[in-house]
């Protein structure tokens, strides 16, 4: 019976233990947990949203409070198109995350930032340009588009000197996303370097509506591969979202998947940035207690646990801190959903928005407790102290549970 470890990701004459750690946004793919998956020869992610925050905790840097102050005189305003980002700043707290993270790397590994093209920042173009070429110029391994077609993200680098080494790659939920890019970017003569195909059971925002139910991760796979095959493309397939143990990797590798994209598995873990408390609470989420809804003002569905405290939170947008889910014209769902309660209940003291949340806010506060379908079986995957909690595990030991288990078995910690 064949475990991961028997298998290799290539790039070129790199040879990678075929597992990734996918991209956990604000800060829960911390360094910490990336710089492991990379010391055990694997691929692990940081995330560059909210960056700016990452870099004040990480750095003491005040990137926020500066912001803040700058527009806090817009703070009751519901107009928030004059909030903008400071690209100067947006690219010191880029290259000190990434930065920093490289120069601590360690092992045959490699180290990818998450950029999720949602971020639109007010100024979608001009922020996404200073953020990819913020983390080329730190020197990350590779970046992974995220959360959007990201028709003209390589555009946006194409000039970079490092547009060509570094490992590019895409998420993509339907071969025809996969489609568009890559006949978008045709006339720059540079393929992605993989491309991880997420299905409907991932952690995060969905690539799909609320039919998600109705899609299939390995249909999507196949349908890919032959899209390639029929184009003579030989790109590395990633697929991600449920692969929960090692043997569910092994039957994506088998069916010649290059790797594997896996997250949920490592909330749980000493490295990852979810507080311990939200760690428990995702242990002891039972199947019921997960749902995939609409409150992120996103747009995408995104699954999380049913007691998120983000779920029916009323708090005053907080653009003038942050403002990343703001678009082109200052506008965010969020805050129109607020202005309406606001409206409705003129005389509250504390509101109730049901519909969207401030995903900034409550992302950044670890009160959004995004999970993948699967978190159910988190426990599982431990044992139970003394005291009832679930014992946190090391991303070590996950890691190597994937890498070397057989026939659906989870080790248990020592
Ligand atoms: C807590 C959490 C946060 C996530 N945040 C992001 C994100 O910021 N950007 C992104 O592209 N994917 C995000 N994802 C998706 C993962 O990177 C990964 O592709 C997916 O969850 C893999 O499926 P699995 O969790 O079932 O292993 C997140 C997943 C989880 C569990």
């Amino acid at each position: 019976m064949r475990c991961v470890d028997d298998f290799r990701l290539r790039f070129g004459k790199k040879e990678l233990v075929p597992i990734v750690v996918g991209g956990m946004g604000v800060d829960i793919s911390t360094a910490g947990l990336a710089l492991e998956a990379a010391r055990l020869g694997g691929i692990g992610h940081i995330s560059d949203a909210m960056v700016k925050t990452v870099s004040d905790r990480r750095f003491q840097t005040k990137f926020v409070s500066e912001k803040l102050k700058l527009y806090k005189y817009n703070v009751a305003n519901p107009d928030k198109s004059a909030v903008m980002f400071d690209l100067g700043h947006l690219a010191e707290a880029t290259m000190r995350h990434v930065g920093a993270t490289m120069e601590a790397k360690r092992g045959q590994g490699l180290i990818f930032i998450n950029c999720m093209e949602k971020l639109t920042m007010n100024a979608p173009r001009d922020t996404l340009r200073v953020r990819l070429r913020a983390a080329l110029d730190a020197g990350i391994d590779g970046i992974t588009l995220a959360a959007g077609l990201h028709l003209g993200s390589f555009a946006l680098m194409e000039d970079h000197p490092r547009f060509r080494d570094a490992k590019l790659g895409i998420i993509v939920s339907s071969r025809r996303a996969l489609e568009i890019f890559l006949r978008k970017n045709a006339r720059l003569n540079r393929l992605p370097d993989y491309v991880v195909i997420e299905g409907p059971l991932a952690g995060g925002h969905l690539g799909f509506s609320m039919d998600w139910a109705a899609y299939d991760l390995r249909t999507i796979v196949a349908d890919i591969r032959d899209y390639l095959e029929a184009e003579h493309l030989d790109i590395p397939l990633i697929p991600a979202g449920g692969i929960f143990t090692g043997s569910d990797a092994v039957s994506y590798l088998e069916e010649d998947a290059a790797a594997v994209q896996v997250a949920t598995r490592f909330t749980v873990t000493q490295e990852c940035g979810l507080p311990p408390k939200v760690q428990q609470e995702y242990f002891k989420a039972s199947e019921s207690d997960i749902e995939v809804n609409q409150i992120s003002p996103t747009g995408y569905p995104m699954r999380m646990l049913k007691n998120s405290p983000a779920i029916g939170a009323g708090i005053r947008p907080n653009c003038e801190a942050y403002g990343y889910l703001l678009d082109s014209n200052g506008k965010c769902a969020y805050i129109t959903a607020y202005n309406r309660e606001v409206a409705a209940h003129p005389e509250a003291k504390k509101l109730s928005v049901m519909d969207k949340t401030c995903l900034c806010t409550h992302m950044r506060n670890y009160d959004c407790w995004t999970c993948g379908h699967y978190a159910y079986r988190l426990k599982d995957t431990t044992r139970r102290l003394p005291d009832g909690s679930y014992q946190v595990l090391t991303a070590e030991h996950v890691f190597r549970d994937y890498q070397y288990s057989t026939d659906q078995k989870i080790a248990l910690p020592a």
